[in-house]
């Protein structure tokens, strides 16, 4: 079937009690047991329940995985791949990673005893010379997170083959409708469901999808025994948003499209990073390895001033730190998403006081557009 029919139908079946055409909420913390050694397949919400059941199989269905698990925010599903390793094992991340990420590596992984390299993954000379003996795991985000920078998936793939590294992707930013890690031979895929999969900005949530079984083992003993599952009302939400991914993502697509194409021509803006435009550095690799570009646009204004002005007076666009809902949202990575990484770093890779994130929404483009001309006008 089609991404839209699987999206709509996988995990998304009638109701078998009722017939009704929408799963029911399972609210309830337990499951009462026929008699012992006989249930109905659940026993406490912690474990598994069946809206979180149901998420996950449309998960896997639309990332072609073999397993998916869902928690309470793309982060408790991040921690929980990174619990994969042992003490003194070594892992390789995009430099340019989310800052919840590089914060919770470098403040808390670290006392675990494991070992973190930053590394420009989008040079895969770069990638190769920082494996050693030590390493087990590759984390790439690509695009990242405000950057854009994109990294090729197959390449850092085939670099992992036959060195027992397993490949991570954070398909957050493109979400299974733009992008397939796995088919592209990573093994796992996590996302913030927060963003474009729930899409609506109403709960957060995370996403582990597993291409290979004794990964999936794991990461389930881990959700189930260390508690961070999503609760049924949550896993309900995003099942709804999910139905409508790929409509979303279209639109998200072509307003980002054309606005980053306005924002390219504008006078005060002096840079636009959007993967969709020929000027983007890995314009040819984004258009061989997604098939869409997305919502997330990233623009340089020239200095902090500037670009308070432009986030100040946006009216649609909103000053908030997510992104991927159907409303568009504007913020600045330096002082609010990425405020953890040391200015040092941040400047090293590219985020800079003038550099104003936007997640394009769904609204009429014409209106987004008129929007940011009449904020970006305030600019001396
Ligand atoms: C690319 C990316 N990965 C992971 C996360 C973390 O997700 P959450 O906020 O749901 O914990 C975020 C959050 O902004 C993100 O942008």
């Amino acid at each position: 079937m089609g991404f839209s029919t699987d999206a709509i139908h996988v995990g998304q079946e009638p109701d078998e009690l009722t017939g009704a055409i929408v799963a029911p909420i399972y609210q309830t913390s337990t499951y009462v047991i026929e008699e012992m050694g006989k249930s109905k397949g659940y026993d406490y919400a912690r474990t598994s329940h069946p809206n979180r059941k149901a998420l996950e199989r449309t998960l896997t269905k639309l990332e072609g995985g073999t397993a998916a698990y869902v928690f309470t925010s793309g982060m408790a599903g991040i921690d929980a791949v990174f619990r994969l390793l042992r003490p003194g094992d070594h892992v390789i991340l995009s430099q340019a990673v989310y800052g919840g990420v590089f914060r919770i590596t470098t403040k808390l992984l670290v006392e675990f005893g494991l070992e973190f390299s930053y590394v420009d993954t989008s040079d895969i000379a770069k990638v190769q010379a920082a494996i050693k003996p030590s390493t087990k795991m590759i984390y790439v985000e690509t695009p990242t997170n405000p950057t854009m920078i994109v990294s090729d998936i197959a390449a850092i793939s085939a670099l992992a083959r036959g060195k027992n590294l397993t490949v991570v992707v954070d398909n957050t930013f493109l979400s299974p409708y733009f992008q397939k890690p796995l088919a592209l031979g990573a093994h796992i895929v996590v996302h913030s469901m927060t963003k474009y999969l729930n899409g609506h900005s109403d709960c957060t949530g995370g996403a582990v999808v597993l291409s290979r079984p004794e990964d999936a083992e794991k990461i389930y003993f881990i959700q189930r025994s260390a508690g961070a599952g999503l609760a049924p009302m949550d896993c309900f939400l995003v099942s709804r948003g999910i139905k409508t991914l790929a409509v979303r993502m279209d639109r998200h697509n072509s307003n980002g499209l054309a606005i980053a194409k306005h924002l390219e021509a504008h006078p005060k803006v002096k840079k636009v990073i959007y993967p969709g435009l020929p000027s983007h550095p890995r314009h040819e690799l984004a258009k061989k390895q997604q098939t869409g570009f997305g919502g997330m646009i990233s623009f340089e204004v020239g200095s902090l001033d500037a670009a308070k002005q432009v986030l100040n007076h946006t009216k649609l666009c909103s000053l908030a730190e997510s992104l991927g809902g159907v409303e568009s949202m504007i913020s600045l990575p330096a002082l609010m998403t990425h405020a953890s990484i040391p200015p040092d770093i941040q400047a090293q890779i590219g985020i800079t006081q003038g550099l104003i994130r936007l997640s394009v929404g769904i609204e009429d483009v014409e209106d987004l557009i008129a929007d940011l001309d009449q904020a970006l006008a305030r600019i001396e």
